[in-house]
């Protein structure tokens, strides 16, 4: 039940749109502060040899690959950098030496494969921001632009090739959950649940997007339902919080890395479980509204949670539920961005704000209890 989408490239659009140049930096000028940065870290000469930065995946912090040499060889690194504050930036906080922990954590803890980790740097002086520094590694993700549902190594794999990507996946999630949970989340306030400390500061989050301008009565009516429908809760666990195929390198169909933990939170591990499904659907559904078959057969919500369930031991529950509080969270920051496209002068503002989400049709549909009988 997606939205009609008539040109797929306006999907790379809404990408470019939320990289607004004012946040690009310029790779020269990186090089010699990553440099003199380096000379800080690391014993004897070190210097830069090459800095990229990629275009494809991701929206929220900028993420560089550089080239260093020092102690007689290469390294190949990954720097992950909060937005400067005067780029208005999606999020109204970036705790990127949180981010740093909990993946420390997580690799002390579990055998999840992440990036080797180097340094965090919480210092905004070097770089205009605090950032930290990972290991680079090879492989494969499914790409978001154009998004691998729309023809890709995703699509172009055996199905026993995706069904490997699926299960080892799922694998990946269960281990998160069985993580230790790790100093440092954001914890319930009083008597609130997990669940419930989430939905507020997903509140909380969407009530700054809206502040002096019009909001979506669609997300009102989402947040009001989610308020309404809650579930009785399974345990609280590590959650990954951004878990989508989107956010894993593959090495031979298997996870070989782990990304983007900005999201992780305190919670029931359905909010996952959910995410993975929903950003799927939302990419399905992306392809079939262009005329495309997508991937069908990849992430189907019972394939899901039985798979899950056969791994851990726990059977994923409420999904109707977390998959429509999953598209909710996923319309709130479609929002923002979008309202920060128009501030930017790069998206018009349209008549009616519930067009600011791309998967509206979706949501609707979810909230109307009627989105899952109609996924073939
Ligand atoms: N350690 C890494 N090794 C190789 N590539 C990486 C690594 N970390 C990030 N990337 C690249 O940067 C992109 C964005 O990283 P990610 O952590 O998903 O951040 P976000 O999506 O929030 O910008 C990834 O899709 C990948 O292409
Ligand atoms: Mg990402």
């Amino acid at each position: 039940m997606p939205n009609d989408v008539e040109n797929p490239s306006d999907i790379v659009n809404a990408d470019e749109l939320a990289r607004p140049s004012s946040s690009r930096r310029d790779p020269e000028l990186l090089r010699e502060a990553i440099t003199a940065w380096l000379a800080t870290k690391v014993d004897g000469d070190a210097w830069v040899t090459d800095v990229q930065i990629p275009s494809a995946n991701g929206m929220s912090s900028e993420t560089i690959l550089i080239d260093a040499d020092w102690a007689g060889r290469s390294h190949h690194l990954v720097a992950r950098i909060a937005p400067q504050p005067d780029s208005d930036p999606v999020f109204p906080h970036y705790d990127l030496d949180r981010q740093f922990r909990v993946i420390a954590h997580v690799a002390a803890a579990t055998d999840v494969p992440v990036p080797a980790l180097y340094w965090s740097e919480p210092e905004p002086g070097f770089l205009g921001a605090p950032f930290f520094v990972m290991g680079r590694v090879e492989g494969e993700i499914p790409p978001d632009v154009m998004p691998y549902t729309f023809g890709s190594w995703v699509g172009d794999a055996s199905d026993e090739q995706r069904a490997l990507l699926q299960t080892e996946t799922i694998r990946v999630l269960a281990q998160i959950h069985q993580c230790p949970v790790p100093g440092g989340l954001d914890m319930p306030h009083g008597d609130e649940t997990p669940l419930q400390a989430h939905i507020r500061r997903l509140r909380e989050f969407y009530e700054w997007t809206i502040k002096g301008r019009n909001g979506s009565p669609l997300i009102d009516h989402g947040l009001t339902w989610v308020a309404d429908n809650l579930p009785e809760e399974s345990d609280a666990v590590l959650t990954w919080g951004d878990a989508r195929i989107g956010n894993v390198i593959y090495t031979d169909f298997q996870p070989s890395a782990v990304l983007d933990w900005e999201m992780a939170a305190y919670g029931p591990r359905e909010l996952d479980i959910a995410w993975l499904i929903f950003l799927h659907r939302f990419f399905q559904d992306l392809a079939e509204s262009a005329g495309m078959p997508g991937l069908p057969g990849l992430l189907r919500r019972e394939d899901v949670a039985e798979e899950y369930a056969k791994i851990s031991g726990h059977h994923p529950q409420d999904l109707d539920f977390y998959t429509t509080y999953a598209a909710l969270i996923h319309a709130v920051v479609m929002f923002r961005i979008q309202c920060r496209a128009i501030d930017f002068g790069q998206a018009h503002a349209p008549f009616d704000p519930d067009d600011m989400i791309l998967h509206r049709a979706t949501l609707e549909a979810m909230l109307a209890g009627t989105y899952w009988e109609n996924v073939k």
